[in-house]
């Protein structure tokens, strides 16, 4: 039996020799597969590659008539050295493709490879691979069919370089992105032997010096070198001989001097970005209105000065404009749009000088998503044309001097999502029209002088995170159905002329808010006011895309409103289900009544100032569940009663009961014992400390008085670091500016330790 078995298993051998030809080398394929997997620390990772099956359906391999052409394996910790890979996979006769990202490949490239003449494509990235820029040369060399090789994510540049290679093989794709290559002499080597190369990356290194120049470059296509240190000019002759190029990245390096002035008409590039250096002077338009082609054009955060020429209107390709954060002035050129079909869909012209009026000529843009024109010397009304922009997502236009009405046109924006208009001269009312806006999410329209009454509407706006109305002069109450808005996390109302009183139908969207409607992933900056009378409120938060942080000085508020602190960060989308209202800051009104029980109810509420109205009525005991809450300011009211023993249960970064009729001891535990005598003098009979005992007997004038002296410079202190208290909405990021000189500040908890 076991012969005749073992002959038919040969006979069956001899014939699929005989037909097939192969055998021996599918038999080597498994060989070195298995072999591959016993060199692993953990061999059960692959445990399908089991001589039991066919090598074909190993995870992972493709055949080609039945020999393994292709191995892919992703985000799976082999932790296999590189001597591995190379001995039992690179050495499979007939494999085309291999692709192993982010599986801990470790070890260096530098031990010559037995590769295969057939590997077209190698994909390594993601792992912890070292070795230099010649090693990956001569990697490439020993694969002679080699067309892409992805070493993205490694650890390549950090060892010592070998003598150079004479040429680089054949390579179409070289990507040596996010590597640790730090000497020039590298790319001035592959710069020069660029030889096939069509798309080369070396973005997100560490490459030092100035820009060499490239001999060669009659294939190359792409050519990413941003976020790198290269500096200094970008000499003219760099980019001479690349006529093939399309996409061009060196933003985010240090390069100064005018923008590179090779790129001329003879190129014909889709994607330009020259953002995130010092490059100065006028931009050369009529170079880039040669290229018929340019899709992207960025510049932002360069110092790019001068006006922009009507003849912008001649790049009819263009999807993307993005001149913010530099030093351009004059007027937005009328011409814009003017071609018949205009492709452009993006357009950032976010902190500059632009002056004069908004042209007409936008409403031809009717590709538009989105439109930035913040932080400009911009005059005249909104122009009332922009309503025809059916694609609409994003009208910011906050800090400009524009006047007159919200225009009624903007009703039929169905698609927009952002309007955010603060810091302009707008009068009138909000436009009803805006009711059938219903994909709107944010709605900023702070420091105008906006009047009428808070539309009823607005609970309508399903999808509504944020609404700020702060400092305009809107009166009447304010509308119960904002407790419709069952996105609405964020509520600003502070300094109008609100009356009546505080609807408890607010309260009605707790427990249903909807993670999903939230804005996400938007920069923004959170100004926090400093000791100042003028100012009222939280503070300014502000979208914040495309604007130079020092260039938020250039904000007459800024000054006005001693604006002490910035943080700025990224909305988040950490925010879960059904959870409540964040935000809610109705001060500086004029509402009465009392505190609805009702807010009680909004769980994760973090901030709530009603400070500065005429509120009546006991603290509602059950204010003290808002587990969340970090700053709680009703000062300056007309409440009156105890403070509720439950108010010890909170856990408060900011505390404000001062100027009330309030009456009896201050609940001896918890953190209210934390803060100063401030945030609870100029009531009516408050004792115990931090104010004197109760049963001492007289609080005397003078008392009084001296305590309220040395804590003036505390008053409003809160707001100082109110920036971090938003971690459930906000990924935070980072103070990015002291406007002024740090002013010493008595917390009721230990954030201060987290800002000095
Ligand atoms: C990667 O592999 C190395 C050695 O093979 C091991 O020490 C390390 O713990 C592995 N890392 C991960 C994240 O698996
Ligand atoms: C390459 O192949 C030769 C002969 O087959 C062998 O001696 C050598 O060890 C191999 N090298 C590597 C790195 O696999
Ligand atoms: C780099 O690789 C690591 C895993 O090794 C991964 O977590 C990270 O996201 C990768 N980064 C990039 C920029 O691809
Ligand atoms: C290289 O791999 C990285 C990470 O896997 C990927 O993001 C990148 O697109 C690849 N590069 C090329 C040129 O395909
Ligand atoms: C540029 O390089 C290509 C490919 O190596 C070669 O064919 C061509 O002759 C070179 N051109 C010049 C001007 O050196
Ligand atoms: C230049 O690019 C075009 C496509 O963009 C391509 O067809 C042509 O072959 C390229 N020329 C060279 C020399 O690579
Ligand atoms: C250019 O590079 C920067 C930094 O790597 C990147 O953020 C940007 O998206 C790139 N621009 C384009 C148009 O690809
Ligand atoms: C822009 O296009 C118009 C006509 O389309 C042409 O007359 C004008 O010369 C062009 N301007 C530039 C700077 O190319
Ligand atoms: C809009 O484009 C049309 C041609 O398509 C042109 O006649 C009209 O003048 C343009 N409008 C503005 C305001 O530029
Ligand atoms: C706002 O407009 C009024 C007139 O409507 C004008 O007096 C005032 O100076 C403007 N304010 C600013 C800051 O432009
Ligand atoms: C809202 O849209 C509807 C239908 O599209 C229209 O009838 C109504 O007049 C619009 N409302 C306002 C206030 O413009
Ligand atoms: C701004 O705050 C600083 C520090 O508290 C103070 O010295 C200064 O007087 C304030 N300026 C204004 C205009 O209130």
């Amino acid at each position: 039996m076991k012969v005749v078995h073992h002959r038919m298993v040969t006979m069956f051998g001899l014939l699929h020799f005989l037909f097939f030809g192969a055998l021996p080398a599918m038999a080597r394929d498994v060989d070195l597969l298995i072999s591959f997997k016993n060199s692993l620390t953990n061999p059960s990772l692959l445990s399908d590659w089991n001589q039991a099956k066919g090598v074909c359906e190993f995870r992972g391999i493709a055949c080609k008539a039945g020999y393994v052409s292709s191995l892919t394996i992703r985000e799976l910790p082999l932790g296999a050295d590189f001597g591995s890979v190379s001995a039992h996979i690179l050495s499979l006769p007939n494999l085309e493709t291999l692709s192993l990202q982010s599986i801990n490949l470790t070890g260096s490239i530098s031990a010559h490879a037995n590769c295969t003449t057939r590997l077209k494509r190698l994909d390594l990235s993601s792992n912890h691979l070292r070795g230099s820029v010649s090693d990956t040369a001569s990697l490439a060399a020993s694969c002679t069919s080699l067309q892409s090789l992805n070493l993205s994510n490694n650890s390549i540049g950090q060892a010592f370089y070998h003598s150079y290679p004479s040429f680089l093989p054949n390579l179409k794709i070289l990507d040596l992105s996010y590597n640790k290559i730090a000497t020039n002499k590298d790319i001035q080597w592959l710069f020069s032997k660029l030889g096939i190369l069509k798309h080369l990356d070396l973005s997100n290194n560490n490459i030092k010096g100035s820009i060499p120049k490239i001999s060669n470059c009659t294939f190359l296509q792409y050519l990413d070198l941003s976020s790198n240190q290269l500096s200094s000019i970008v000499p003219a002759g760099t980019f001479s001989h690349c006529l093939n190029i399309t996409y061009l990245n060196i933003s985010s390096n240090h390069f100064t001097g005018i923008a590179p002035p090779d790129i001329d008409t003879s190129m014909n590039l889709v994607i330009l970005s020259l953002s995130n250096n010092n490059f100065s002077g006028e931009i050369p338009i009529s170079s880039l209105v040669a290229m018929p082609g340019l899709q992207l054009l960025e510049l932002a955060f360069n110092n790019f000065s001068g006006s922009l020429p009507n003849s912008v209107s001649n790049l009819t390709s263009l999807e993307l404009l993005d001149l913010s954060a530099n030093r351009f002035s004059g007027p937005i050129p009328h011409s814009i749009c003017t071609q018949s079909v205009s492709s452009l869909k993006v357009l950032y012209l976010q902190d500059n000088y632009f002056s004069g009026f908004i042209p007409d000529s936008l409403r031809n843009c009717t590709n538009l998503v989105s439109l930035d024109l913040s932080l400009n010397l911009l005059s005249g009304s909104i122009p009332g044309s922009l309503g025809s922009l059916s694609n609409l997502k994003d009208l910011i236009m906050w800090q400009n001097n524009l006047n007159g009405d919200i225009p009624a046109e903007l009703s039929s924006l169905k698609s927009l999502k952002n309007l955010l208009l603060d810091y302009n001269n707008l009068t009138g009312t909000i436009p009803d029209g805006l009711v059938n806006c219903t994909s709107l999410n944010w709605i900023s329209l702070a420091s105008n002088r906006l009047t009428g009454s808070i539309p009823i509407w607005i609970g309508k706006l399903e999808n509504l995170v944020i609404l700020i109305l702060r400092n305009n002069s809107f009166t009447g109450s304010i509308p119960p159905g904002l407790g419709d808005c069952k996105g609405l996390a964020w509520l600003d109302l502070n300094s109008n002329q609100l009356t009546g009183n505080i609807p408890p139908a607010l309260a009605k969207q707790s427990g249903k808010i909807v993670a999903s409607l939230l804005v996400v992933g938007r920069r923004y900056v959170q100004l926090s006011i400093g000791n100042n009378n003028q100012c009222h409120g939280t503070g300014s938060f502000l979208e914040f895309d495309g604007i130079r942080s020092d260039d938020l000085m250039r904000m007459p508020s800024t000054r006005y409103c001693n604006f002490t602190r910035a943080y700025t960060g990224f909305t988040g989308d950490n925010l879960r289900n059904n959870i409540s209202m964040l935000f809610l800051d109705l001060s500086y009104n004029q509402l009465e009544g009392h505190i609805p029980i009702e807010i009680s109810t909004m769980q994760y509420l973090m901030v709530l100032n009603l400070e500065h109205n005429r509120l009546t009525g006991p603290l509602p005991e059950k204010l003290g569940d808002i587990t969340h809450l970090g700053v709680l300011d009703l000062s300056h009211n007309f409440l009156e009663g105890r403070i509720p023993a439950s108010f010890s249960a909170l856990s408060l970064s900011g505390l404000d009961l001062s100027n009330n009729l309030l009456t009896g001891p201050i609940p001896e535990w918890g953190s209210l014992v934390t803060f100063p005598a401030y945030a609870f003098e100029n009531n009516s009979g408050l004792c115990g400390f931090p104010l004197p005992p109760c049963n001492s007997g007289s609080t005397s004038r003078e008392d009084r008085s001296q305590l309220s002296s040395t804590n003036n410079q505390s008053f409003q202190s809160w707001r100082i670091a109110l920036g971090l208290l938003f971690s459930l909405f906000f990924i935070f990021g980072f103070v990015i500016g002291q406007f002024l000189e740090q002013i010493s500040v008595y917390f009721g908890c230990d954030y201060v330790s987290v800002l000095y």
